[in-house]
């Protein structure tokens, strides 16, 4: 019989890319959502690549200890992979109570119910902004953590801590729950049938939707934040993952955990190219790639931003056997798609 995946949060950006992959590995799927960041359109998009209109959906807060409760009665749970949270830095700041109160009491509702029912492996949805500003570059997974500039980014640092906590507890006792905690630089693109993709609500505060928000003519102009820092053409430099290739990673980590392949209980791994790109450099592939003009001009520095940051990918390359395969051109080419399919073009 085929091993079960809960995919919390599996109705978004990333859920709904994982959630096509590890079908088409083989692995049964319930995708538990909120719905308090998207709407259907994913999940339906995922439904037509898979051609499965049979995938489990159940609408749930995982802030609902009973409602999570009751997706472990009732379902066979082999591994999560938890991305029930909220996202947006800006807002995090601004709403601190919120974002702990949702991020980290939905990540214990599904430990505990992990726990109760036998134990299970679970995949957690980490970020390279537990790095912060690092100094030597590019990242290990044993470069130092900073403190977190925000409380979205303190959450990610708290639920990784506490993952291994609850790893090393049950260690002890039963040995049943084992993690994963993936941290993700920037992941950008679309599935190239351009029938799922990110689906910003209100002005996008990430640079690629907002570049194909302002192609499309939906926002008259983007604003480069920064050409002064001291990089070669004065911009920011990030690692850009695709989208697709980002999903694939999550198929190998949950294939490693169901497989038994793990040398620790808790393990990290960085999911992204080790490839630096600057903002310039991507808003011209963006433009050569799709064949367009884009309107930007360079502002003020954004509060906030680091200067650079960029993967060391050995680890992830070596132990789960991946490595990210679509060029930047691919993955632009296939957001501007997305957003093109999205306006009905
Ligand atoms: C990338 C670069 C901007 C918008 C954030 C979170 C991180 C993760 C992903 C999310 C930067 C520049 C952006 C724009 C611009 N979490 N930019 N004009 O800041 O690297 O990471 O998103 O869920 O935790 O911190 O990503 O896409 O916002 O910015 O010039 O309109 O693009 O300054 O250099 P970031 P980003």
């Amino acid at each position: 019989m085929a091993k079960r995946v809960l995919v919390s949060g599996g109705a978004g950006y990333i859920g709904s890319h994982v959630t096509v992959e590890l079908i088409a590995a083989g692995y049964d799927v319930v995708v538990a959502d909120n719905m308090s960041n998207c709407d259907m359109t994913c999940f339906e998009g995922v439904r037509k690549i898979t051609g499965r209109d049979d995938i489990p959906f159940e609408q749930i807060d995982c802030c609902d200890a009973a409602a999570v409760e009751k997706l472990f009665t009732d379902y066979q749970i082999d591994a999560v992979i938890h991305f029930a949270a909220f996202k947006a830095v800006g807002e995090s700041v601004a709403k601190p109570i919120m974002y702990y109160r949702n991020n980290l009491v939905s990540f214990l509702n599904i430990l505990e119910s992990a726990g109760r029912h036998g134990g299970c492996n679970v995949l957690f949805s980490s970020s390279a902004t537990v790095y912060g500003e690092a100094e030597d570059l590019p990242v290990t997974e044993k470069t130092p953590r900073l403190p977190a500039t925000s409380p979205y980014g303190n959450t990610k640092q708290m639920c990784e801590d506490i993952l291994r906590d609850v790893v090393a507890a049950t260690a002890s006792s039963q040995g049943v729950i084992k993690g994963i905690a993936l941290r993700y630089f920037n992941p950008i693109g679309a599935h190239p049938s351009a029938l799922i993709g990110e689906l910003p609500r209100g002005v996008p505060n990430n640079l690629v939707p907002f570049i194909t928000q302002t192609a499309i003519g939906k926002r008259e102009c983007l604003s480069i934040f920064g050409n002064d820092y001291p990089t070669e053409d004065g911009t920011c430099l990030r690692d850009y993952i695709d989208i697709v290739d980002l999903a694939k990673a999550h198929v190998a980590a949950v294939s490693r955990m169901l497989d038994g392949k793990m040398k620790e209980g808790y393990e990290i791994f960085n999911i992204g190219t080790g490839r630096p790109v600057s903002v310039y450099e991507l808003v011209t592939a963006f433009e050569k790639v799709n064949g367009l003009k884009l309107n930007y001009r360079f502002v003020d520095r954004r509060p906030g931003d680091v200067m650079a940051i960029w993967a060391d990918t050995s680890l992830a390359n070596e132990e789960l056997g991946w490595k990210a395969e679509r060029t930047v051109e691919e993955t632009l080419a296939s957001a501007w798609a997305w957003e093109k399919h999205l306006a009905g073009k």
